[in-house]
């Protein structure tokens, strides 16, 4: 948690009853209590939704799905005629995946693509409004690299865990993990076409637009 416990609390409590029911019950399903800290919470997905809902997007790309909870978020705000694509490795959490996409009016609208992503991204032929990057944080930069030709102008890069949980501060030189994030943001920071700010939500976002 990047910012005061208690500040995030009362975020949280104000928020509360606007998480939908078929995020609710992702979190009653499943109970890895290890793994679902991988999970974006509540005020990350509300705040995923709120950016898609603005954007009301006709493509949206998602790198790491795991149960799915940000690929619902992020489908709220889809066109009717919208296609979230989301890329994720591991057979079992597409299988959960699908059913908590199953219930939901966003099924239809949501494709789950089984793969390593750095694999499977040169074979997508759209152009995407958003793009949400939440897999192996090693791979980043690869990543941005490999989708940047698919965003289209104006369109959002968003990228998950940005600040390691305070690590990219106060321990900058931990582990290889916190090494590729601070190299991510620095190589960001550097780049031309773009405007980036980092949002200090949950585990942080940096949300790139592509000038
Ligand atoms: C942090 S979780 C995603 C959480 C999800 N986006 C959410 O917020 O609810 C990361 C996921 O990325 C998947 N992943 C890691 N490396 C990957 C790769 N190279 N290709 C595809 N998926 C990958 C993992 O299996 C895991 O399910």
């Amino acid at each position: 948690m990047i910012i005061n416990n208690k500040i995030y609390k009362y975020i949280n409590n104000l928020i509360k009853n606007y998480e939908p029911v078929y995020l609710k019950n992702i979190k009653k399903y499943y109970n890895n209590k290890k793994n679902i800290k991988m999970m974006s919470d509540n005020l990350q997905g509300r705040f995923l939704s709120l950016i898609s809902r603005l954007k009301n997007p006709k493509y949206i790309l998602e790198i790491g799905t795991f149960l799915g909870y940000s690929t619902l978020c992020l489908s709220e705000g889809l066109k009717q005629n919208g296609l979230l694509i989301t890329i994720e490795k591991n057979k079992k959490y597409i299988e959960y995946a699908k059913i908590n996409f199953k219930t939901t009016k966003y099924n239809k609208n949501i494709k789950i693509l089984y793969g390593n992503a750095l694999n499977v991204i040169p074979k997508l032929k759209y152009n995407f409004d958003i793009v949400f990057i939440d897999a192996d944080k090693k791979n980043y930069l690869n990543y941005f690299k490999l989708i940047f030709n698919k965003v289209k102008r104006n369109g959002l890069i968003i990228c998950d865990n940005v600040l390691w949980k305070g690590n990219i501060i106060y321990n900058y030189n931990k582990d290889n993990i916190t090494k590729s994030i601070k190299h991510f943001n620095n190589t960001i920071k550097k780049y031309k076409n773009i405007n980036s700010i980092i949002i200090p939500i949950r585990d942080g976002l940096n949300i790139i637009i592509k000038n």
